[in-house]
């Protein structure tokens, strides 16, 4: 593998941060671009003493025969090193609700912390999880190796760079005010890259598989793919103010708005905390148990249970708002249903590692 083009891309990039420092409209965008240049300068540095400086025609070969893991014992250092920041993070919220005089204004406050600790937790330790896991889980129940070459190198370094650019925005006072998706439009944009990059290298290795089946940890693993995609893209429309700006307006207003955040925020927890940790499940627990899934069938059972209900309860947030009654009932309605695939998911669990 050689490095060059990569590397100059990065280059690219970074002069274009730069310029945006420069010449940036308001003093945050600018101090976020810097920040911005500063991560890719390193990593075109890191990716400079991976050049292979032999003479064309003699390039070091690389063994793509087996399985591609060595992205994924990454991914398993920055789950480990983020969970141990989110967590500390947690703590120190946890002293300023105790001792307010603990909050240092204005930088370090409980206002902007809070969403570190809440982005830190879910997207950064529990997304490379996911991220990692089901690079894992896919080569092994696909029985190939993962698609695309170094794309997946690109979705890790590149979801890092969104998590460093997030929480560095909320230090800063950079945010959109919508919960759980508190990043600005450029960082969103970002984001909507690195998961398409995603899906594809999920999607490609689904595609050429060598094991006819596709398990059902892979179906709950694309569920959370794809929907993530969808509630991201929908929730995050809005317009800068500037292209050299950090402030964006929301595509959506009044109550409208609230019902698209709490669509997104309820299945972010649903798609994201649950249907791509339930594909962690899914292979995970019947390997370490070395026992077939208790059952297969209600594995499917639960796998649409979950699909076609979850996605309705979001309104379930907004009870006795201006949110119209009937959207109200819906989201109730469909929020009791839920013990159908809470059930499913937990029963087949336990069952697999009943006695095991
Ligand atoms: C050492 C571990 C942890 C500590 C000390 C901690 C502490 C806190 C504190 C103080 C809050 C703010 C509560 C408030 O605003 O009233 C909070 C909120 C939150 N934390 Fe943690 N946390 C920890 C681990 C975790 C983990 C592992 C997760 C998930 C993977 C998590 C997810 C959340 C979420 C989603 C919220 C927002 C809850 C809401 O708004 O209702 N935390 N945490």
């Amino acid at each position: 593998m050689n490095y060059t083009t990569e590397t100059m891309v990065i280059t690219v990039a970074a002069f274009l941060a730069l310029l945006g420092a420069a010449f940036g409209h308001d003093h945050l965008f600018a101090v976020h671009m810097g920040i911005l240049c500063f991560c890719l300068l390193a990593g075109a540095a890191l990716l400079i003493s991976k050049v292979d400086f032999l003479p064309a025609g003699q390039r070091r070969k690389v063994d793509i025969s087996g399985y591609f893991d060595e992205v994924i014992r990454y991914g398993l250092i920055a789950t480990v090193f983020w969970g141990v920041v989110g967590f500390l993070v947690g703590v120190v919220i946890a002293l300023q609700l105790a001792y307010p005089d603990l909050n240092i204004a204005p930088y370090l406050n409980f206002g902007r912390l809070r969403p570190v600790h809440t982005s830190a937790v879910i997207f950064a330790f529990g997304g490379n999880a996911l991220i990692m896991t089901s690079f894992y889980v896919v080569q092994r129940t696909c029985r190939a190796r993962l698609f695309g070459g170094s794309l997946a190198w690109f979705v890790f370094w590149g979801y890092q760079l969104f998590i460093v650019m997030a929480a560095t925005g909320y230090v800063l006072g950079i945010t959109q005010a919508r919960e759980y998706a508190e990043p600005e439009w450029y960082v969103d944009l970002w984001l909507t890259i690195v998961w398409v990059a995603y899906l594809a290298v999920y999607l490609g290795t689904i595609l050429k598989r060598k094991e006819p089946h596709i398990y059902v940890a892979n179906w709950f693993y694309l569920s959370f793919i794809v929907t993530i995609a969808m509630l991201h893209v929908v929730n995050n429309l809005a317009v800068p103010a500037s292209f050299l700006g950090s402030k964006s307006y929301s595509a959506f207003s009044g109550v409208q708005d609230a019902l698209t955040q709490w669509w997104y925020g309820h299945n972010a927890v649903g798609f994201f905390l649950t249907a791509g940790f339930l594909g962690m499940m899914y292979y995970f627990v019947p390997k370490q148990a070395n026992r077939p899934v208790y059952s297969y069938r209600l594995s499917i059972i639960h796998f649409w249970a979950l699909i076609f209900m979850y996605i309705w309860a979001g309104p379930h947030h907004l009870h006795y708002t201006a949110l119209p009654d009937w959207a109200q009932t819906l989201g109730m309605v469909f929020s009791v249903m839920l013990w159908m695939p809470s059930w499913g998911g937990m029963i087949n669990g336990l069952m697999t590692l009943s006695g095991a």
